[in-house]
């Protein structure tokens, strides 16, 4: 635009539409000339750069932070938006501004016949499409980013470190958070983003729970996911199992106990379901009543068989709550498997697997011991393990035996950075997590604190002819 163009224009000059420019060309001019129209401009311009940086970079995986994703495809796009909200915002307080001066009565006329139009009309598709395009790009992008596991287990790295960390040394490390969180269908996305809007809320505040609690209520019936891979029709046969631990008096001659899983699930033969997995059979049901959040106390199980009949079995020690009917729950794949991928450690099982790898020295006097007693040890933070636990084990080394110690002190240096290894990958004190705080349903080496399939199979629940759920041990699997 010339300067002669300006000076009219600025003064207003009501020949301004005989000279033949039209109120469009005028529009985009007046554009030009509102300090908003320039900062709408400014705006969008410098996000959609920095958007296009942002994504390069992120398609390249040359910078891997949540944080550079989030303000990628969330606070970007978002001040995009602003900027070209902006725009026809200029215009129209432009347009208002020279109405007042009694200007621009005149309709907005595009005219096809006239280049200038057409250039600015073929600039403004060009444009929009653009926008339209690095939008589209943006939402899907920023859809499977804010449902990746990465941003789940990264974006609240503290809140969620001990989830994501189990996680990653699971069989599911390869399934995204959403398939178990969310599943398949827009209710339930819609649900889950909603729920995590207020988590995220709840971090902010610092008012969530630690530790996180489980099960996590809003959990998804969980036959409407792993039955998205996992198909119980399809689970047969036994499977082995060998357990291998030591004792404090015996570290080199492990104890070894195998046994045979009944996994079932469908009986091809027989066509019938039988085993471990005829729980989860289309033609049975079995619900529960527990009344603790963590559902250890199993007060009542009603049964539907497969040929129809039902039942119920009732702990008549159990006190029942009030608000009865909420609590009473279909039993699913989670109420067995409800540690499918937060998987923790014990700290036997630890140490144990450190003396059979040999990470751990068995020859050392008193290690299995020594390493039990550090690895518990309640220290007040990761880093207090970090920067102790190596000493700490010396030190109990020392106390047995000076020489011994000064004897294995580089294995004993090599156990401690396997203990202090172990420890990190399952205890978060900042967030409660202890050894044991998350606990497996799938056996019964925690009956006695509420675990395992011995909360229903436990002799005590009695159906009205005084039969129980049964603990014969070769219901489940092959005597050991
Ligand atoms: C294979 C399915 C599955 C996947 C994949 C999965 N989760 Fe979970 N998650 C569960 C189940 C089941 C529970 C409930 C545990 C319970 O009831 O004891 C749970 C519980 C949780 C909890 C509650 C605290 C706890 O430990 O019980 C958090 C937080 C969580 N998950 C976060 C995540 C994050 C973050 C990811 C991805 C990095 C993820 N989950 C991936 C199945 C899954
Ligand atoms: C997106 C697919 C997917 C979903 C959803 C899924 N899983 Fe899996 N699951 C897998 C894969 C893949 C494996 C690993 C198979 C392997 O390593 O051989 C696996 C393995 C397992 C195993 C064997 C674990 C082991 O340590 O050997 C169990 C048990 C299991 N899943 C249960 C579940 C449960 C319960 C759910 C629902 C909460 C679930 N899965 C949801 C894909 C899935
Ligand atoms: C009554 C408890 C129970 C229920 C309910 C249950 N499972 Fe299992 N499942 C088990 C046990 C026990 C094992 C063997 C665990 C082991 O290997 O330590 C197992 C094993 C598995 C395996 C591994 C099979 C193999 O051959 O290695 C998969 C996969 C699995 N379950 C998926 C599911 C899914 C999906 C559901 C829900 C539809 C489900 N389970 C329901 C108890 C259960
Ligand atoms: C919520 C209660 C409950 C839990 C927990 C539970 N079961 Fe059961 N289970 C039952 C009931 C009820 C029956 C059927 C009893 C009947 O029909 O009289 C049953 C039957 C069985 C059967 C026989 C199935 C057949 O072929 O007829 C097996 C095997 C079994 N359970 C294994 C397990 C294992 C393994 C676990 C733990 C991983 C477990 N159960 C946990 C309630 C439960
Ligand atoms: C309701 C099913 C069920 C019954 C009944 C049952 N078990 Fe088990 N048991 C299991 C399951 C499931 C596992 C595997 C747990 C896992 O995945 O690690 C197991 C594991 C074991 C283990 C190896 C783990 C450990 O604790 O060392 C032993 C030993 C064992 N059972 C002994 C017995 C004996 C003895 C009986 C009879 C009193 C019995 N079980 C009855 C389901 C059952």
């Amino acid at each position: 635009m010339s300067n002669n163009d300006q000076n009219t224009n600025q003064e207003h000059d009501p020949r301004d539409n005989e000279k033949g420019k039209s109120a469009l060309a005028r529009l985009i001019q007046g554009l030009w000339r509102s300090p908003l129209g320039v900062l709408g401009i400014a705006i969008t311009t410098f996000s959609i750069t920095l958007i296009m940086i942002g994504m390069i970079i992120d398609m390249l995986g040359l910078i891997k932070n949540p944080y550079a994703s989030l303000v990628t495809y969330t606070a970007l796009p978002a001040l995009m938006l602003f900027g070209l909200f902006l725009i026809p915002l200029a215009i129209y307080l432009q347009r208002r501004k020279w109405r007042k001066y009694g200007m621009d009565r005149d309709q907005i006329i595009v005219n096809l016949s006239n280049p200038k139009h057409r250039l600015a009309l073929v600039g403004f598709i060009v444009l929009t499409v653009v926008n339209v395009a690095i939008m589209a790009v943006i939402s899907y992008e920023g859809y499977h980013f804010t449902d990746s596991p990465y941003f789940c287990g990264m974006v609240c790295h503290q809140v969620m470190a001990p989830e994501y960390t189990a996680y990653q040394r699971s069989a599911h490390s390869r399934v995204a958070c959403v398939e178990c969180h969310i599943g398949p269908g827009a209710e339930w996305y819609a649900k889950a983003k909603i729920s995590g809007l207020r988590q995220v809320a709840a971090v902010l505040r610092n008012t969530y729970h630690r530790p996180i609690p489980a099960p996590v209520h809003e959990l998804r019936p969980a036959r409407d996911t792993c039955e998205q891979c996992h198909w119980p029709e399809k689970f047969h046969g036994k499977k082995i199992k060998r357990y291998v631990s030591f004792t404090n008096d015996d570290q080199t001659d492990p104890q070894i106990t195998e046994i045979a899983l009944h996994i079932g699930g469908q009986n091809p033969e027989k066509n019938v379901f039988e085993g471990i997995h005829w729980h989860v059979s289309q033609q049975v049901e079995v619900s529960y009543l527990a009344v603790d959040e963590k559902r250890t106390q199993i007060a009542r199980v009603k049964v539907k068989r497969q040929d129809g009949t039902t039942d119920e079995f009732v702990k008549s020690d159990i006190e029942v709550p009030e608000n009865e009917e909420q609590q009473w729950r279909v039993m699913d794949c989670i109420d067995c498997h409800n540690r499918p991928t937060h998987i923790y450690n014990m700290p036997e099982e630890r140490v144990d697997f450190g003396l059979l790898s040999k990470k751990i020295n068995p020859e050392i006097p008193g290690i299995r011991e020594d390493s039990l007693q550090v690895i518990t040890k309640e220290y007040a933070s990761r880093a207090e393990a970090e920067e102790s636990m190596i000493s700490d084990l010396l030190f109990l080394q020392k106390e047995r035996s000076a020489e011994q110690a000064a004897k294995y002190k580089e294995d004993i240096i090599k156990t401690g950075s396997f203990l202090l290894e172990a420890y990190l990958g399952n205890v978060w004190p900042d967030m409660d997590v202890k050894w044991g705080t998350y606990r497996d349903h799938l056996g019964h080496q925690y009956a006695d604190e509420g675990y395992g399939c011995w909360r229903c199979h436990d002799e005590e629940h009695l159906n009205k002819s005084g039969e129980t759920i049964s603990q014969d041990c070769s219901l489940c699997h092959d005597e050991p």
